[in-house]
C-alpha cells in the first residue's frame, strides 16, 4: 500500500512543492491539522451517510486515508522515530512514547483499512453495506485519532523541536520529500 501511495503522491506533487519539506516538523503539524479535518468529516458521515454532501465528504476522507495517511505514518515510523531514538536523553521518556505511538499506528492502520470499502460506497452515492457498523467504526477512529494527535502535538513534535539538529531536520525533510517522489534538492540538503 505504501508503494502505491508513494507512486500516487509522486504524480500529485510537483517540484514546486519542495519548499514544503524545508521545515519538516511544521509539515507534520500541518498534516495533523488535516487529520483533524478528516476526523470531523468522518463524524459527519457517521451522523448521516445519506446527506447531500456525504459523497463529497467521503471522497475527501477516502483520498486522505488511501494516499496521505500511509505516507504520514511512514514519515514518523521510518524517519522521525529513528532520529529521535538517536537524539533523546533517557529523561525524555521517548522509549515509552514511541512504544505507545507505534502500537497505535498498527491499530489505526487496521481501523482505517476497514473504513475504505464503506467510504467507496458512499462516494458512489450508495449506502455502506452495514451503516451501523460503519458509523461505529468511523466514530471510534475519530476519537482514537484525536487522542493520538494529542500525544504527537503535545509531546512528540515539541521533543523533535528540542532534540533534532539542523542536519537531522534536513535529513528528515529530504526523506519525506523522496517518499512523495520529490527528489534531492539543494534547498533541503
Ligand atoms: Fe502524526
Ligand atoms: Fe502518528
Amino acid at each position: 500500500m505504501r508503494r502505491t501511495a508513494s507512486a500516487t503522491a509522486q504524480a500529485q506533487h510537483g517540484a514546486g512543492d519542495i519548499n514544503r519539506f524545508r521545515h519538516p516538523i511544521e509539515f507534520l503539524f500541518k498534516e495533523h491539522d488535516r487529520q483533524r479535518v478528516i476526523c470531523a468529516a468522518l463524524e459527519l458521515l457517521a451522523d448521516d451517510c445519506g446527506a447531500d454532501r456525504a459523497p463529497e465528504n467521503a471522497a475527501l476522507v477516502l483520498g486522505y486515508l488511501e494516499h496521505e495517511m500511509p505516507l504520514h505514518i511512514a514519515d514518523e515510523e521510518e524517519d522521525l522515530f529513528p532520529l529521535l531514538t538517536r537524539r533523546c536523553a533517557p529523561e525524555d521518556g521517548f522509549e515509552d512514547l514511541v512504544a505507545l505511538l507505534s502500537s497505535e499506528h498498527e491499530t489505526d492502520e487496521k481501523r482505517y483499512l476497514a473504513l475504505l470499502a464503506p467510504l467507496r460506497a458512499i462516494v458512489n452515492g450508495l449506502r455502506p453495506p452495514d451503516p451501523v457498523q460503519f458509523a461505529a467504526d468511523a466514530r471510534t477512529f475519530a476519537v482514537l485519532q484525536r487522542r493520538h494527535l494529542g500525544w504527537e502535538n503535545g509531546t512528540l513534535l515539541p521533543l523533535a523541536r528540542r532534540r533534532l539538529t539542523a542536519a537531522d531536520r534536513a535529513q528528515l525533510g529530504r526523506k519525506m520529500a523522496e517518499r512523495r517522489g520529490i527528489f534531492r534538492s539543494p534547498l533541503i540538503g
